[in-house]
């Protein structure tokens, strides 16, 4: 640990995907970057994220400060994906193949939802286009052959966060990032463990640190998903989808090998990460009513993860606000990215690293 000195000593609490994000740019910044995380690197809310870059879709234009980031962050992950090819000889997969999203009406209310949603996204300025079922089934064949219409977004994909979370891990520990994982819970900030470090970022996703003001305090909101598999995707000519299919209760997500993933509940139940019956029961009834050739595939995962919440609903990303020590302060969060951390994994990192490295 370096003291006072040009190069600042780093202290990352918690390894999903933003606290690697974090730890990369940071120790490729020049920091000296330890991380503790206290269990498996990117083994909660990172394992189970669907990975949806998806600043339109998910717009909500009554909160323009959060577009505004899910925008810039969309924009940046290109060259952030660029540099952790260059720095881990990974290439996260689906990035390769810009898709775009469609946003499924079933019937006719959700017809006029998706009027609203679309006269919303244009009068925010973002790029999107009504479509007529006829021109929905030209982009994706297998849609129902019922449904009302579609909303085509074409700046919004995905990307696979179980690569991109090893692709991290190999480009923070490449540029001399320390990552301790299993290193259990860290619940203060007056740990031993962190003493002596210049900086601390808190990036604990569900867990938070205790003590923390109000802003920074999260708590849990459950996502329950499933991972199928198209077992006759290699004698494909084209998969049964390749955008991502979006309708008011569902999501389908192709990673781009046969594999989608199918998301999500909302749910408030604590720590509770047990998948239940009702669950994949509604899931998988939702995604047949847009997507009828999914009957036939594999289940491979049915999993549950915790969204990290601010009482806001706004990520923390920086000083607690009134901190006397302000964009200086010691320990800074990176904290509540609650449906969004993947997304806003290069915006978040790139931001904590201007304060740390200036
Ligand atoms: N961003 C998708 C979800 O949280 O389910």
């Amino acid at each position: 640990m370096s003291g006072a000195s040009a190069r600042p000593s780093v202290a990352v609490v918690g390894g999903g995907i933003i606290g690697l994000s974090i730890a990369w740019r940071l120790a490729r910044g020049g920091a000296r970057v330890e991380l503790f995380e206290r269990g498996a690197l990117a083994g909660e809310a990172s394992h189970v994220a669907a990975g949806m870059l998806a600043p339109v879709s998910e717009a909500d234009p009554a909160e323009p400060e959060l577009l505004a980031l899910g925008l810039e962050s969309a924009e940046r992950w290109a060259s952030f994906a660029a540099e952790l090819e260059t720095d881990s000889d990974i290439r996260p997969q689906s990035l390769l193949d810009r898709t775009g999203t469609l946003l499924i009406a079933r019937d006719a209310d959700e017809g006029r939802w998706l009027e609203r949603e679309a006269d919303l996204r244009r009068a925010a300025g973002l790029e999107c286009a009504l479509l007529t079922p006829r021109e929905a089934r030209r982009l994706e064949p297998d849609l129902a052959p019922g449904l009302r219409g579609a909303l085509h977004v074409p700046v919004d994909h995905a990307v696979d966060p179980r690569q991109v979370a090893v692709a991290l891990a190999v480009a923070a520990r490449g540029n001399g990032a320390l990552l301790h994982d299993h290193a259990g819970p860290i619940e203060a900030t007056d740990d031993p463990r962190l003493a002596g470090f210049d900086r601390i970022v808190i990036a604990s996703g569900a867990w938070p640190v205790t003590g923390v003001a109000p802003a920074a305090a999260t708590h849990p909101v459950k996502g329950q998903l499933l991972i199928l598999r198209d077992p006759e995707h290699a004698q494909r000519e084209e998969p049964i989808a390749r955008h991502v299919l979006r309708a008011q209760t569902v999501y389908c997500v192709p990673r781009g090998d046969g594999r989608y993933v199918i998301g999500a509940t909302m749910e408030h139940r604590g720590e509770d990460r047990t998948v239940t019956a009702w669950a994949v029961h509604d899931l998988l009834r939702e995604l047949f009513e847009i997507l009828p050739a999914a009957r036939e595939f594999v289940l491979d995962e049915a999993l549950a993860g915790l969204r990290p919440a601010t009482t806001s609903g706004d990520p923390l990303i920086g000083p607690v606000p009134g901190d006397p020590a302000g964009d200086a302060a010691r320990v800074l969060y990176a904290v509540g990215h609650y449906r969004g951390g993947v997304l806003l994994a290069p915006a978040t990192a790139d931001r904590i690293a201007a304060l740390v490295l200036g």
